[in-house]
């Protein structure tokens, strides 16, 4: 017979049984006498039928657990190995998971590495090139545009806005690192609240933990991967992240979980670099601070230019470009401001940072000019901001 032959085929010819033989290795061959013969094949492999009866109440079986565990709201082991491959949002629609793309552990690796090192400042703010004099003088100038709006003392503002309510302030903040803006903000609140700073590094709350208990401030820590978090619905009168958003991979998932976290009046308030992704300073922007630093004299400059590599690798900046349009798409701004071609650049250099220092006269004056040149490139489209400073209420 030209089909397959197989150890487990039986035959019975002329109701005898015989046995089935292959020829040529693969069709099945069965002796008969000449004549009319009635041969009558069955396949009947070892354990039939007891194994099929095992292997169909084994997939029952399997099918009554999963149920259970749906039932019980218990996630498959394999979402729970790796966080999501997919990410629901808001029970209905899903987006991929982003992370998957990159060595992710490796990254957070280093992320952790990193801001474990970073010098801090007394108040527990960034210290090192970011406590130059030249860079708080920048802020300093900027804080005469954001003053204007009623969110710059972010603690009357929650007072006025929120106090009067019969449950405390709810305040959630996003990648908080050493939680010296938080510390701040819980010191300045009249009224009561519960502060929850997050982080995806643990080491880098311990001196913020003891500052809070010695303080006996209203500060909780919560170790968080923003590229992952699930923030309870309706429950922040506050999210704030404060140069966190520019590391995050999963941006939609997080500024999703943002608006659906925050309260009927709930706002979000972003401190945020929004530049080229990884280099942070557009070319351009670049090119035109060294033109201004090579018109001054070389006794205030040491004729040092900027020379701003992009990062290759690591989360900082990942996504920054996108940010404003993502942002955008979710947010209406309340008060909004773009501000910083390059002066960040300029201010937070080892060495220009210091030799613009606004308590020396003459350096002032000119540290003040690039600040005017920026300003004014930034007011007049000729260059693209960095800087970004929002309140932003959810579009719905
Ligand atoms: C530039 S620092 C800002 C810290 C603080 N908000 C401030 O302004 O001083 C960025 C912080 O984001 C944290 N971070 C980075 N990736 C994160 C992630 N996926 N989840 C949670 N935190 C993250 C870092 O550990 C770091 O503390």
């Amino acid at each position: 017979m030209t089909d397959w032959w197989a150890p487990s085929w039986k035959v019975r010819v002329n109701g005898k049984s015989q046995e089935v033989l292959a020829a040529d290795f693969v069709y099945r061959v069965v002796m008969v006498e000449p004549g009319g013969n009635l041969s009558q094949f069955r396949y009947w492999p070892w354990g039939w039928p007891y194994l099929l009866i095992l292997s169909w109440r084994t997939l029952l079986m399997l099918g009554v657990c999963q149920v259970v565990r749906v039932m019980r709201g218990v996630e498959p082991p394999s979402s729970r190995a790796h966080p999501t491959q997919l990410l629901s949002m808001k029970g209905r629609r899903v987006m991929e998971d982003l992370t998957k793309q990159y060595s992710y552990e490796k990254l957070i690796q280093e992320e952790k590495e990193h801001y474990s090192q970073i010098e801090v400042t007394d108040d527990l703010t960034e210290g090192g090139v970011h406590a130059n004099s030249s860079w708080s003088y920048y802020w300093q100038r900027i804080a005469t545009v954001i003053g204007q709006s009623e969110y710059a003392n972010l603690p009357v503002y929650l007072d006025r806005a929120f106090g009067s309510l019969e449950t405390p302030i709810r305040i959630l903040s996003l990648g908080s690192g050493y939680c010296g803006n938080e510390i701040g903000l819980a010191k300045g609140l009249a009224s009561r609240h519960i502060i929850t700073c997050t982080d995806i590094n643990e080491e880098i709350f311990s001196d913020a933990r003891k500052r809070v208990q010695q303080e006996n401030l209203s500060i909780e820590f919560r170790v968080e991967d923003l590229n992952f978090i699930k923030i309870p619905k309706g429950e922040c009168d506050l999210i704030f992240a404060h140069a966190a958003l520019h590391h995050i991979i999963n941006l939609e998932y997080l500024l999703d979980q943002i608006v659906d976290g925050l309260s009927d009046n709930g706002v979000f308030h972003l401190v945020e670099v929004t530049g080229m992704n990884r280099k942070l300073i557009w070319d351009e922007n670049e090119r035109f601070a060294n033109a201004l630093l090579s018109l001054m004299p070389d006794r205030i400059t040491r004729k040092l230019r900027l020379d701003v590599r992009a990062e290759a690798e690591g989360m900082e900046g990942v996504r920054q470009e996108e940010i404003l349009p993502l942002l955008h798409k979710r947010f209406r701004p309340i008060f909004e401001w773009r501000h910083g071609a390059f002066m960040r650049f300029i201010c937070t250099h080892p060495d220009l940072g210091r030799y613009f220092d606004p308590a020396d006269n003459e350096a002032r004056r000119y540290l003040d000019f690039l600040i005017d040149c920026d300003e004014s490139s930034v007011r007049r489209g000729v260059l693209k901001p960095l800087e970004l400073w929002g309140v932003y209420q959810p579009l719905h």
